[in-house]
């Protein structure tokens, strides 16, 4: 017995010396001095020794177990301070690495060009007012002149909210508001938010445009040809721009205005459709009727409107091939303007 507690002792304090972790330790401290525990079981076998040897023996055990509980209770503060030592190191921060700069903000290119637009048009004398984006049939339609069987309120075209509220497929509405506000002159463009029923890579279901409303004495469509080449040349500067007839249910006559392609310079390509000359914008006089729904008396004033939209201009101005760039907002887009 004497021997077996020698050993056990120095077995125990060999272990804990090589212990490296604290889970390690405690499984040494359980098969030395745990309550089956090696040197626990020699205590116990005290019991069947001799009574002679008992003191002797007895005094060595206890000694051995005090001795190895001392080199547990070290250990586990060596390993502890070696834990705490490691995690510090680990989590070390060095604050004095320079930090991120911020990152500057840009104006989006949409933004930049309705900017630019609302430049030249106040530098013309027109005044910038604003419409609702819910608009009522009335505003919307009927009161530009589109029947209730027009094409363009068909449900593939229009966001119907009920059957007599839309999300506004135009500006032209804001025309309608500010006639029935005012008395003539009337100078203003209405720049904001559209939707229709579209989305492909020249559509999107909300896109915007700028509407604008010139109505006054003797307003004729040299007016509106002079107002809206000036306008062409500050936005795409010196090129040729033409006037083609077309038709609007709320304006007579009615026009579209191209400027030479600003790729091919007229020449032909694929982005005009080797046409030469690209769509810019819808314009003509107002319609009397129209007039007349605004509260104006046609044969006392006349005017002229317009409509563009203006992601095609930023598509034009920047050579954007994809209307859904702007609504990405992917931020290595947005940085190159
Ligand atoms: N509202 C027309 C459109 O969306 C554009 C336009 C506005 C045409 C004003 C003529 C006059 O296509």
């Amino acid at each position: 017995m004497h021997e077996q507690i020698i050993e056990q002792r120095a077995a125990a304090l060999a272990a804990i010396a090589s212990a490296e972790s604290l889970d390690e330790l405690e499984q040494v401290r359980i098969r030395y001095t745990g309550k089956k525990g090696e040197l626990t079981r020699l205590l116990r076998a005290l019991g069947n020794v001799p009574p002679e040897h008992r003191p002797e023996l007895g005094r060595l055990v206890n000694r051995a177990r005090d001795e190895v509980e001392a080199a547990l209770a070290g250990r586990r503060e060596a390993l502890k301070a070696r834990a705490l030592e490691q995690k510090l190191r680990e989590e070390t921060l060095d604050v004095t690495l320079p930090g991120w700069g911020p990152l500057p903000g840009r104006r989006h290119p949409l933004t930049l060009v309705l900017d630019e637009i609302q430049r030249i048009f106040t530098g013309l004398g027109f005044e910038v007012v604003e419409g609702p984006e819910i608009e009522t049939d009335y505003y919307n339609f009927e009161a530009l002149n589109i029947p209730k069987d027009h094409p363009a309120r068909d449900m593939q075209d229009t966001f119907f909210i009920t059957d007599d509220i839309v999300l506004r497929t135009q500006t032209s509405p804001v025309q309608i508001r500010v006639m029935q506000e005012r008395r003539p002159p009337v100078r203003v463009i209405a720049p904001g938010k559209v939707f229709r029923v579209d989305a492909d890579v020249t559509h999107s279901p909300m896109f915007h445009q700028v509407e604008g409303l010139y109505v006054d004495r003797g307003v004729t469509m040299g007016d509106l040809k002079g107002t809206l080449s000036t306008m062409a040349r500050e936005l795409f500067g010196k090129r040729p721009v033409r006037f083609r007839p077309s038709y609007f249910p709320f304006t007579e006559p009615s026009a579209e205005m191209d400027i030479s392609c600003i790729i091919c310079n007229g020449d032909g390509c694929r982005v005009c459709g080797y046409e030469g000359w690209l769509e810019i914008l819808g314009a003509g006089m107002v319609h009397p009727q129209v007039l007349q729904n605004g509260g104006f008396d046609p044969e006392e004033v006349s005017g002229f409107a317009f409509g563009m939209g203006v992601e095609r201009i930023a598509m034009l101005k920047y050579g954007i091939d994809d209307i859904r760039l702007f609504f990405d907002n992917d931020i290595r887009f947005l940085r190159q303007f």
